[in-house]
């Protein structure tokens, strides 16, 4: 069959890497894809939320399947376009419909919906223009640090953890006075949790579920996890704390309820769940709701799948998912990601990037890398991820630095301490 995949970063080069190794593929197309997505399938000049052009294309190449890797196109309804399109209903789109799009696009809705399925997540209520006085009170009730969340989409800038009550009540009336305009119209304002976060992914098909391999990211910037926020710096996969007891208690408390609640709600739900948890005290509860897969989990997760992911897609799409078959390696896998000097604030783009042809044995996914002149470029903050497997973390970590050294470009950084804070 012919398949399309939406998006352009690292994420969509390792999906497109596992789905182009499945036998059921004829041709893989990526729109807009980058660098290092045109040499396993066929990268297309459309956006991913250009829903027009998409359906010209697809109309025109007799795709069969559309996989969606970021939340924009999501959040903008694309699986509604082709369900509501006569020519289009029946080419399945793994990715949720609009409403169900909400659990990552409105925090408040998804704090609402955790609330009603008795999901464990931190205390909270959310505020806006009309409820300023009541949110200061709420404020004043609480423990620093304090956590104040845009209720709209961000690109992961909307969470600000404030340590004192001053800067919180400051912060809380500058994001309600259009800090992200439109997105923090509305601001949750929630308990702060301690413990360490894991993501854990499913596949639905809205009635059964697969759960995916853990992994753990790491956001900031600076080694010790310090400075500010990023996409990602790297991912480790499986989390040792994830163990069977505790992924029992996930099951149980928050996917099975998440996906019976999702049916019981009316949302159309066929695609990815991301689950942000944090280990607090030894039980997960959520840190936030995504509608796809995680950047830069993926570049760990896809590693970790024995099984054809096509063969899952189609599980989801025919809503027979608990008849296919999901196959981990046992083995470790990491990510470790190279970033332009001066990101996650401003820096250069367009450097030549070299050596990428002398690394052996590791993975290499292509984040923001553009072709220019026959020259893979650097075209965004986090350009390349080095993926490595290893019988356990730290010699797949081992081999992921030891390649990352051969790749070159003007101002690179990494972390070097990915997953050394797990033991
Ligand atoms: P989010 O965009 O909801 O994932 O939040 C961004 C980051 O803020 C999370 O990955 C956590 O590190 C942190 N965070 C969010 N909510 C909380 C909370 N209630 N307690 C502690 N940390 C949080
Ligand atoms: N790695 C976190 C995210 O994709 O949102």
């Amino acid at each position: 069959m012919n398949i399309l995949l939406l998006g352009s970063g690292g994420r969509e080069h390792a999906l497109a890497w596992k789905i182009a190794q499945s036998k059921k593929v004829d041709n893989l197309y990526i729109a807009p894809g980058n660098g290092g997505t045109g040499n396993v399938g066929f990268n297309v000049a459309i956006k991913a939320d250009e829903f027009d052009g998409i359906k010209e294309f697809v109309l025109g190449h007799n795709v069969e399947m559309v996989v969606v890797g970021p939340e924009d196109p999501l959040v903008k309804g694309i699986y509604d376009y082709f369900r509501n399109d006569p020519q289009l209903k029946t080419i399945p789109v793994i990715g949720p419909s609009k409403k169900g799009a909400v659990l990552e696009g409105s925090k408040e809705f998804a704090k609402g919906f955790m609330q009603r399925h008795n999901i464990p997540t931190a205390a909270y209520r959310s505020f806006n223009g009309n409820t300023i006085d009541e949110g200061l009170k709420f404020l004043e009730t609480l423990q620093p640090p304090y956590v104040l969340k845009a209720d709209g989409l961000c690109a992961g800038k909307g969470v600000l953890i404030v340590p004192t009550l001053e800067e919180a009540k400051k912060e809380f009336k500058e994001m309600l006075g259009g800090m992200f305009g439109n997105a923090s119209a509305t601001v949750v304002i929630e308990e702060f949790l301690s413990g360490i976060e894991c993501s854990v992914f499913v596949l639905t098909d809205g009635k059964h579920y697969k759960i995916l391999p853990e992994a753990k990211d790491y956001k900031r910037i600076g080694e010790g996890d310090k400075g500010l926020n990023t996409g990602g710096m790297g991912s480790v996969s499986p989390v040792p704390f994830a163990d069977k007891v505790w992924m029992q208690k996930v099951e149980d408390r928050i996917i099975r309820p998440t996906v019976e609640g999702l049916a019981a709600e009316g949302i159309d739900y066929k695609g990815f769940i991301f689950f942000g948890l944090i280990n607090v005290g030894g039980d997960p509860m959520v840190i936030e709701y995504n509608v796809r897969m995680g950047d830069p989990e993926t570049e760990s997760v896809m590693l970790r799948i024995k099984s054809d992911l096509v063969d899952l897609f189609e599980g989801v799409a025919q809503g027979n998912l608990d008849t296919k078959e999901l196959v981990f390696d046992e083995r470790a896998a990491v990510c470790v990601m190279l970033v332009s000097g001066g990101y996650p604030e401003a820096y250069q783009k367009g450097f030549p990037i070299t050596g990428i042809d002398q690394v052996e044995g590791s993975i290499v996914f292509h984040a923001g890398t553009a072709a220019k002149d026959g020259q893979i470029v650097t075209a965004g903050g986090r350009v390349i991820a080095v993926s490595s497997y290893g019988k356990d973390k730290a010699e797949a970590l081992a081999k992921s630095f030891k390649e990352a050294q051969k790749i070159q470009f003007e101002k690179k950084y990494f972390r070097s301490d990915i997953g050394k804070d797990l033991g």
